[in-house]
């Protein structure tokens, strides 16, 4: 059995810099035709200059392959109209961190002052740039997402012409807040479509599955299943592959962020098809993201077939993937 994805998107990506970009670029730009590029560097990308010059340095790790990097700006509440003006035709998004919530994101957002964030939303809203959230508080760490669905809905109530992204939901609370308001959306992970806090820490702890925001229960991942299975109009898939080198996570202190990006085609026709879902597959992780952003990606056509895959243990001896050293029930066969 063979299924074929066109144009496979992720628009939630983090590709890092330097020897790690090197790595896990060309490993997207093999099976996707873009990607939804965070802005978390050190520091995090906020100039015109350090978008282009980022951008130039992902094209380079690419090489020959065809892969477009959406941009994100890290979002500051001191932007100038201006200063959007000037860099709405270089981003698809700008990414909005609460401050300290994640990895490098301490120059974030802190207090959701409405009156201090207006400016920024308000001349987003008229350019027409898209605001991604991190939708976590600093409470509970099993709460954080569902207690910040009053901030969502404050944002979108008072910013009605703003399309907000609550990025890789992890809560029944998220899935029921896309349903109350026509200007959120939501990017969905592989890795929460597959595991609960269970798999995390319910028996050995794993640190290759440690990532913020944590998976949850059970309902949750339901609730999640069910919005990405049926494709949702309003969800897309966006991986959140978050790498780290091999040191950082298996340490005391373990860095959060599950590597996905390798195997995450093979993993999420493995999961629709077991749920007898393949003809949505395409939405997700395509239709639904072009339709919400208004883009249109490069051609890629990617061709699975149902044979075993063994996930490799290590990426260049630095990155270790979900299911690594595990056989997944379908392999990629062509990209292109
Ligand atoms: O687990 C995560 N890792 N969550 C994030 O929000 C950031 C990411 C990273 O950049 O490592
Ligand atoms: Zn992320």
């Amino acid at each position: 059995m063979v299924v074929s994805l066109n144009e496979p998107l992720d628009m939630h990506l983090h590709l890092r810099d330097a020897g790690m970009l090197d790595i896990v670029a060309p490993l997207s730009a093999e099976t996707f035709s873009g990607a939804l590029v965070m802005p978390n560097l050190v520091p995090p990308v906020t100039t015109k200059e350090a978008l282009l010059s980022y951008r130039k340095r992902i094209l380079d790790a690419v090489g020959e392959s065809t892969f477009m990097p959406y941009m994100t700006l890290f979002f500051k509440s001191d932007y100038s109209a201006g200063f959007l003006e000037a860099v709405k035709d270089d981003i698809l998004a700008i990414k909005l961190y609460p401050a300290g919530i994640t990895t490098n994101s301490e120059g974030g957002v802190s207090g959701f002052d409405l009156k201090e964030l207006a400016p920024v939303l308000d001349a987003m809203s008229g350019l027409g740039i898209p605001l991604c959230v991190h939708g976590e508080t600093g409470g509970f760490v099993m709460d954080r997402e569902a207690e910040f669905i009053p901030i969502y809905e404050k944002l979108a109530k008072n910013f009605p012409d703003l399309k907000i992204i609550m990025e890789h939901i992890t809560t029944k609370e998220a899935v029921e807040a896309l349903k109350r308001f026509e200007n959120l959306y939501a990017t969905i992970t592989l890795h929460h479509l597959y595991i609960t806090l269970d798999d995390v820490a319910g028996g050995l702890l794993q640190p290759h599955l440690f990532c913020k925001p944590i998976a949850k229960r059970p309902e949750d991942r339901e609730a999640l299943l069910d919005a990405a299975l049926k494709a949702d109009p309003k969800v897309m898939f966006g991986s959140d592959s978050a790498p780290h080198p091999k040191d950082a996570k298996e340490a005391p202190g373990c860095a959060a962020g599950v590597f996905t990006a390798p195997i995450a085609l093979q993993a999420l026709v493995q999961l629709f098809e077991k749920h007898d879902a393949l003809d949505r597959l395409q939405s997700f992780v395509s239709d639904n993201a072009k339709r919400i952003y208004g883009i249109n990606p490069p051609e890629k056509r990617v061709i699975l077939e149902n044979s075993p895959y063994l996930v490799p243990d290590i990426y260049e001896g630095t990155v270790v993937p979900m299911f690594a050293g595990r056989t997944l029930e379908w392999r990629v066969v062509s990209a292109g």
